[in-house]
């Protein structure tokens, strides 16, 4: 039986002659929290809207149990709903009930937009954009959250508040998780597993397990041990961060630990 939230088999995927995904495998269970990093353009949005079933993958199996939703890294609101009725769609189920009462504004609350409840899109900044995004996502029932760099958009303390509310819900109402971001601490504070996927076409080149409980300080040991051993595998060295040659790299372990 197939107990897991989110399985892909041998998957690849091509746009016309552009291959951006090859033979990439990935299974993630009910209530995990993984993230994925990797260059830009290497695949990681497309990779979320093969899981999302957006996209048809052009070669392999995918499978999901459960509903899923996603925060897109640009521009997923609907230009023509305001905040509210945005935030208010996400709310809706599959059975169409309205979800618990209070919980709109309290979403609302939460990502400190109250004032702007009835702005259309286009009258928000990039970060509202995304905090209303985020409170989309998260006002529904889904089981399953894709989140495509759901903090890029923000400034410093804003992503910090947001990344403690994002844990707080989670922990709250455990859903499974699979955040991009380009962010090595935010990865490495937030997720069960870090997949860190190689330049197009995207492969796993490594997985990385933080088998420490959440919430974690970003200067937890198992945080910052994460992040220099990603930095490793990127070529770059933690003492510097200066880039030094593929040949020095050491090969990846495939995450068996
Ligand atoms: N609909 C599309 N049609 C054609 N090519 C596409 C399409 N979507 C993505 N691509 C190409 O696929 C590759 C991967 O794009 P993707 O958006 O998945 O990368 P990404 O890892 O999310 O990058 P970033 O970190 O910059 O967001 C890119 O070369 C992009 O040009
Ligand atoms: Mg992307």
């Amino acid at each position: 039986m197939n107990d897991k939230a989110v399985r892909l088999q041998s998957v690849s995927h091509h746009f016309g002659s552009v291959e951006v995904i090859r033979d990439l495998s990935l299974e993630v269970s009910h209530g995990e929290y993984v993230a994925v990093v990797g260059p830009s353009g290497s695949g990681k949005t497309t990779l979320l809207n093969l899981i999302s079933g957006f996209l048809e993958p052009s070669s392999g199996t995918i499978t999901r149990r459960g509903e899923s939703r996603m925060v897109h890294q640009q521009d997923g609101l609907y230009p023509w709903l305001t905040a509210r009725e945005n935030i208010a769609l996400g709310l809706r189920t599959r059975r169409g009930t309205a979800g618990r009462p209070g919980r709109l504004e309290a979403m609302l609350d939460l990502i400190g937009l109250n004032g702007f409840a009835d702005h259309y899109p286009h009258q928000l900044s990039g970060g509202m954009r995304q905090r209303v995004e985020l409170a989309r996502a998260l006002a529904g029932e889904a089981e399953i959250l894709l989140l495509d760099e759901p903090f890029s958009a923000l400034d410093y303390l804003t992503r910090v508040r947001l990344r403690g509310e994002l844990e707080r819900l989670i922990r709250e109402r455990p859903r499974t998780v699979i955040l991009v971001t380009h962010h090595l601490e935010e990865a490495a504070q937030l997720a069960d597993r870090v997949v860190l996927l190689t330049g197009r076409p995207a492969r796993i080149r490594c997985v990385l397990e933080i088998p420490r409980p959440r919430p974690r300080r970003p200067t937890d040991p198992a945080v910052v041990e994460a992040v220099e051993r990603l930095l490793g595998e990127l070529g770059a060295d933690p003492e510097t961060s200066a880039i030094i040659p593929p040949d020095h790299v050491a090969r990846a372990d495939g995450g068996g630990r």
